[in-house]
């Protein structure tokens, strides 16, 4: 399958860019689609070329999808056909995985904390690694996954990402070579280091620390007559929304200096679990215009989806992550708007000073770009509200 891309907004910064990789198909599928919103559109080949952009500029790295973000049956499918694989965090996504008829033995569960039953159902489909920052987890681990690859999951430096992920999971130095050791003396095979810089970083260097970090821990594990034989350099990958963006070339020049650099010797298998950075790009939301008003001089714009079923992300990020948007009317004079959604909560905006056509109406539609990822899946009936359907270009749309 091949789009082609349009750029709306040209090059700016270098190793950084201010594009927006909408393609022709899939905004043309938006614009022309009939059926009921809210409804997500996937371009499929979008996240095949994402894929071929992440093989291209990290050879030799297994891409592990981070399947949490867009667990959708043919994303999924796209992700196997393109030639990566998944990590997972709970069994109900393997089980989601295993009934799309996809093979799971090279799945890895980098949940640190799993529930028991998860790691039993998980260890009888053939899975064998896994993560942990704990000896609560360790001990866990030894009893439901007897032999298992286990992989410690550091701490990262506080480099501030736009959508947080840090904070909870992670162990220091000290506390990772104490609870590799353990590992090994609870039968376990204490065999990799993972970490997650935080998603949608927007710094290269961060994944440069990180990895220096891990450098330092393979040392003094060694020390410890470990060698580790898989690196995860985990998620964060950033998806293009409203501004700059570094360049995915510029992250994985970082990233592959600091692992040619830094490394005390080479690890078998360095891996990388993208899961905004592979789909976000990807999809976007379709929403109808239900109501418009002016409030103390403020013109509001009602959508029928809103932070509770889909647009989560607006809520968690203080409506700071940007979501380009574009809208049915495509008028030459805008307005300034605040796009909220059909909720009763006042929590529900999704974005402040939007410009979209300031003639529009109930009825008309909106277009959230850069769509694709932590959406559906977050989406609940809140208020009695539909969560979107999930469309894919080419099997669900005749253009
Ligand atoms: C363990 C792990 N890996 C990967 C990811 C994907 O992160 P991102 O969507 O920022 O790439 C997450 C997201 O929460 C995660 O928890």
């Amino acid at each position: 399958m091949i789009s082609s891309f349009i750029t709306i907004t040209p090059m700016t910064t270098p190793g950084r860019e201010k594009t927006r990789p909408t393609t022709t198909s899939l905004l043309s599928a938006a614009r022309s689609a009939e059926h009921a919103t809210p409804f997500l559109v996937m371009d499929l080949a979008a996240v095949d070329e994402q894929i071929r952009q992440f093989r291209e500029l990290l050879p030799n790295v297994f891409i592990h999808y981070a399947m949490k973000c867009n667990p959708e049956p043919r994303v999924l499918q796209q992700v196997v056909a393109s030639g990566a694989t998944f990590e997972i965090a709970s069994l109900a996504e393997l089980r989601t995985l295993l009934h799309a008829g996809i093979p799971v033995d090279d799945v890895i569960f980098s949940n640190p904390v799993k529930i028991a039953e998860h790691i039993d159902g998980a260890y009888a489909a053939g899975v064998r690694t896994f993560a942990f920052d704990s000896l609560a987890e360790l001990d866990k681990l030894a009893c439901h996954a007897p032999g298992a690859q286990v992989y410690v999951r550091l701490r990262t430096l506080d480099i501030n990402s736009v959508v947080p992920s840090e904070g909870k999971f992670g162990v220091d130095l000290d506390e990772a070579v104490e609870l590799m050791v353990r590992a090994r003396s609870l039968g376990l095979v204490p065999s990799g280091i993972g970490f997650h810089v935080g998603s949608q970083m927007m710094d290269p260097y961060s994944w440069t620390v990180a990895i220096i970090q891990s450098a330092t821990l393979m040392r003094r594990l060694e020390r410890e007559g470990i060698r580790i034989t898989m690196l995860d350099l985990g998620g964060g990958f950033p998806a293009r929304y409203e501004g700059e963006t570094p360049h995915l070339a510029a992250i994985a020049d970082a990233i592959r200096t600091a692992l040619a650099d830094d490394l005390p010797y080479p690890v078998d298998r360095i891996v990388i679990e993208p899961g905004r950075g592979l789909v976000a790009d990807a999809g976007i939301m379709v929403a109808t215009v239900i109501g418009t008003a002016v409030r103390a001089g403020t013109s509001w714009l009602h959508l029928d989806v809103g932070a509770f079923n889909g647009m989560m992300e607006s809520l968690e990020t203080r409506n700071t992550l940007r979501f380009p948007m574009t809208d049915s009317k495509s008028s030459p004079g805008t307005r300034s708007w605040h796009v909220t959604g059909p909720t009763c909560d006042s929590q529900d905006t999704l974005l402040l000073d939007v410009d979209l056509s300031a003639d529009l109406v109930p009825g008309d539609r909106v277009f959230i770009h850069t769509a694709g990822a932590y959406t559906t899946c977050y989406a609940s009936t809140f208020n009695g509200f539909d969560r979107p359907q999930t469309y894919c270009l080419d099997a669900d749309f005749e253009l």
